[in-house]
């Protein structure tokens, strides 16, 4: 039987929960959606073993164990958190759940009093630049060729920060 019409157009909600070990095989395979050089399951994993990492995955609402729609990877050291890396599966961006993740990241970092978060961004990458920008992240470095890009030429990395305000 096909969707009725109304389900069919019914916007879906997202909710977000902790990675765990158990996600890295799937952490793996979304990731190869988002970069030409793609983290395996076993990096996922050894990151994910360490102590100061921590993440979110976004998941349909109600469905914790589901399909993974997105994830952030982050680090927390010395009072300042670093993003790792974030992706959302092809298909399913531009529905707030980049920001959505992000947000996760900066309420786990303030129950932790951490001021701020570090990110490296390729400048060429639009839709990371707004997301971060509207998140109130600012440039405050800059690394020349610092991206290599088969058969391309490198790409230069901006260093961005976010400061807690109030
Ligand atoms: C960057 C990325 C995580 C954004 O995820 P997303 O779920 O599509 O982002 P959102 O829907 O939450 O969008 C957040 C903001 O960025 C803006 N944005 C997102 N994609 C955009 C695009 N392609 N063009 C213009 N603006 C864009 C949105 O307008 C939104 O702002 P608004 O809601 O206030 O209007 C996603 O594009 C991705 O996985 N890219 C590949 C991996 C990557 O580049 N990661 C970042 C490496 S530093």
């Amino acid at each position: 039987m096909g969707l009725s019409f109304s389900s069919y157009f019914k916007r879906r909600s997202y909710a977000v929960r902790p990675l765990s070990l158990e996600d890295c095989e799937a952490l793996a395979a979304i990731h190869e959606e988002g970069f030409s050089r793609p983290w395996t399951s076993e990096e996922f994993e050894a990151l994910l073993r360490q102590d100061t990492v921590f993440g979110y995955a976004a998941v349909e609402e109600g469905v914790p164990d589901g399909p993974l729609c997105g994830f952030v990877l982050a680090r927390h050291v010395a009072g300042e958190g670093e993003i790792l890396t974030i992706v959302v599966p092809r298909k399913l961006r531009r529905r707030r759940l980049g920001h959505t993740l992000m947000e996760a990241v900066l309420r786990h970092l303030h129950a932790e009093r951490v001021e701020s978060l570090f990110l490296e961004v390729d400048e060429t990458n639009g839709p990371a630049l707004v997301l971060y920008r509207r998140l109130g992240f600012q440039q405050v470095g800059f690394r020349p060729a610092y991206y290599a890009n088969p058969g391309a030429a490198p790409t230069n990395a901006l260093v961005m920060r976010w400061d807690r305000t109030g």
